[in-house]
């Protein structure tokens, strides 16, 4: 009966390896593309506050990060690796074309911040070298014909007005405007404030495409975000006024005691 037992629990181990492995490996690519003013307002209001760079892009969404996943549409996570050659990686001609759709929000952050981040966090767990990781960004970025997505929301008329806001359907079928033929997207929302229940805010919009990078899929029902279906009507915000950085406030009030 013991020995039963144990087989038995051995069986169901070996199952669970075999199920884990099996949904760490990536089989497709999360495109993630953010709304600045959003970004930016979650960045300000975080535990330890941080500001974007002024002005704020309003007239783009900017890519947060390319992201393998599992065929649930989970994004995967795995051991670090050491850096490659940033050098050799950010060329000239790879930064310049990586800047015009991944540009760093935060204030002070470097070119290459964000882009080594997103390599390290998830790059990594794609199995590709970091140059094909970032060719691959640029070679799906180049799949939107009208350049950046803001552009199919515009002719749309999804606009950042304090005036409009829009149903869920109504920005997933601008964004799929982008594809041949209708693809899943994910979108994320997050609240105006503590109290508003009939509005949120657009935060962010995921594309996905097949591992290679090289054709929009849809992307996973499993691991669709809920953020944006409560049924309230979404918002793109403009940009906000930032808190002051402590540092200028200090130098501020210590002009006025001098004056
Ligand atoms: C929620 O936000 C919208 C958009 O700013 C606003 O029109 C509405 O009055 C707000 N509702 C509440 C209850 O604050």
């Amino acid at each position: 009966m013991k020995k039963l037992v144990t087989f038995f629990l051995l069986v169901i181990l070996l199952l669970e390896i075999t199920i884990s492995v099996d949904s760490q490996n990536p089989s497709l690519l999360k495109f993630v593309l953010q709304w600045p003013p959003t970004f930016c307002i979650i960045l300000n209001s975080a535990a330890q506050p941080g500001r974007c760079k002024e002005p704020i892009p309003q007239r783009s969404l900017a890519l947060h990060g390319v992201w393998p996943a599992d065929q649930r549409g989970h994004s995967l996570t795995c051991p670090a690796q050491p850096d490659p050659n940033w050098n050799q990686v950010f060329t000239t001609a790879v930064a310049n074309q990586l800047m015009a759709f991944w540009p760093p929000l935060r204030e002070n952050a470097q070119q290459s911040d964000l882009w080594k981040h997103e390599w390290r966090t998830h790059g990594v767990c794609g199995g590709t070298t970091a140059q094909v990781y970032f060719n691959t960004a640029i070679q799906i970025n180049n799949m939107l014909q009208k350049g950046n997505l803001f552009n199919y929301l515009k002719t749309s008329g999804i606009i950042a007005c304090d005036s409009l806001s829009f149903a869920k359907k109504d920005i997933v079928a601008a964004i799929q405007k982008v594809f041949a033929q209708p693809l899943d997207v994910y979108l994320t929302c997050i609240p105006i404030d503590a109290t508003n229940r009939t509005h949120i805010y657009l935060s962010e919009v995921t594309l996905c495409t097949n591992l290679g990078g090289t054709s929009f899929i849809s992307c996973p029902s499993q691991a669709a975000p809920t953020s944006c279906s409560s049924g309230a009507k979404i918002m793109l915000p403009h940009p906000k006024p930032q808190p002051r950085a402590l540092w200028s406030f200090h130098e501020e009030v210590n002009g006025r005691d001098i004056s």
